[in-house]
């Protein structure tokens, strides 16, 4: 078939989509500011700001167009919207987009999330604080990930100062919810409107960055996996979205609360290359070209660990039965997601037992 697929972003979630496209015969157009972008390593790379107008001519000049990175331009998809068939299309993008935008989806559907409150001033901050109470976490309401862009505000002497350390952006403040943990779900929808869902993911952060993911998430209830995908079909369908979508949950009790959502395949999913039948980055793509969407089953019990800051010796990670390394090829930096280590297992305690492995290997080669 040959399609060419147009990409906005490069990095490591392109490069991943690049690797499941190709047993599929699918070729590449990446555009990103970034030189160095992993993608560039396996498919053609335009080096070019987003809105870049010959850059966006030649994603037109592509089968389909898709986008790896949440903070493209909106009216760059929607533009590109009237030239070629995008996946997820502009509205799905522009609420993502938008904390207050993504609470207000949230909450035409009936999902529940944090109380919030959006704030754009000092003074709206102080009167936010007086009615939801502290502890409450104040968030950019765009362009932020990985923990950026928040500040946790605990005592009444955390208020000033906070708006400033967020940039003066306009934000929301959120109650800080006590959650037993986070979870995720990842679910695609295809063209005719069939919805995939995998099942949950449990997850933990450390300093705002995702650090491991178990999956299955152990001690799930029927009721808990069922009303996961309620409210992920709910948004697939509110959305008329085509292709994957991610949704981060936080588990209180037995209830879920919606934290947010990303338009795109998501790293709680990077599990699913060696871990389920079909792995997200192919669904995905499948979705992308209107083929049938594959099989969501796991495998058996996965992990996965994010190799922030550097990668250890792959020689000591690939000693551990089972584990399968993905290399961005990125400049180690603090912070800085460069990598991940995917361990499976005959069971959860097998897996639990490899990636303790792992993580004593990336502690031990740090500094
Ligand atoms: N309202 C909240 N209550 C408790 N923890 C929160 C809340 N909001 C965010 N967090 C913690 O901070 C992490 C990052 O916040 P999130 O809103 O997901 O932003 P990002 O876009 O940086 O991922 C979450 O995964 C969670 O661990
Ligand atoms: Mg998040």
């Amino acid at each position: 078939m040959t399609l060419r697929i147009g990409v906005l972003g490069a990095g490591q979630l392109g490069w991943m989509l690049a690797l499941a496209g190709a047993p599929l015969g699918l070729r590449f157009r990446f555009v990103d500011p970034n030189p160095d972008a992993p993608a560039g390593r396996l498919a053609e790379l335009i080096v070019a700001d987003y809105e870049d107008p010959a850059a966006l001519d030649a994603l037109a000049e592509c089968d389909r167009v898709s986008y790896e990175f949440e903070s493209v331009p909106v009216a760059a998809v929607e533009a590109l919207g009237g030239r070629v068939l995008v996946c997820p299309g502009a509205r799905a993008l522009g609420v993502a987009q938008d904390r207050a935008l993504e609470k207000a989806a949230f909450a035409r559907l009936g999902i529940p999330t944090a109380e919030f409150l959006t704030v754009a001033s000092d003074p709206e901050l102080e009167r936010a604080c007086a009615s939801l109470g502290l502890p409450a976490v104040l968030k950019t309401r765009r362009l932020g990930y990985d923990g950026k862009g928040q500040v946790v505000l605990r005592r009444p002497q955390d208020i000033a100062g906070a708006f400033d350390a967020i940039g003066r952006a306009p934000a929301i403040l959120e109650r800080l919810v006590p959650f037993d943990r986070e979870l995720s779900v990842i679910a695609v929808r295809s063209e005719r409107g069939e919805i995939r869902s995998y099942g949950l993911t449990e997850n933990t952060h450390r300093d705002g960055i995702l650090h491991l993911s178990l999956a299955p998430a152990p001690n799930v209830t029927p009721a808990l996996e069922r009303r996961a995908g309620e409210i992920i079909g709910a948004l697939l369908e509110e959305l008329d979205y085509v292709g994957v979508l991610a949704l981060e949950l936080f588990q209180v009790g037995s209830d879920l609360l919606a934290n947010e959502m990303a338009p795109r395949v998501h790293n709680s999913g990077h599990w699913t290359i060696d871990g389920a039948r079909t792995s997200q980055f192919e669904n995905h793509l499948r979705a992308v070209c209107g083929l049938p969407l594959g099989a969501t089953d796991a495998l058996g019990p996965a992990g996965m660990l994010n190799l922030v800051g550097h990668v250890p010796p792959a020689r000591e990670l690939l000693a551990i039965e089972d584990a399968h390394l993905y290399d961005y090829g990125k400049a180690p930096r603090p912070r800085r997601k460069v990598g991940h280590l995917t361990v499976r297992g005959p069971t959860l305690e097998a897996v639990r037992n490899r990636l303790a492995v792992a993580e004593q290997s990336l502690a031990k080669s740090s500094g």
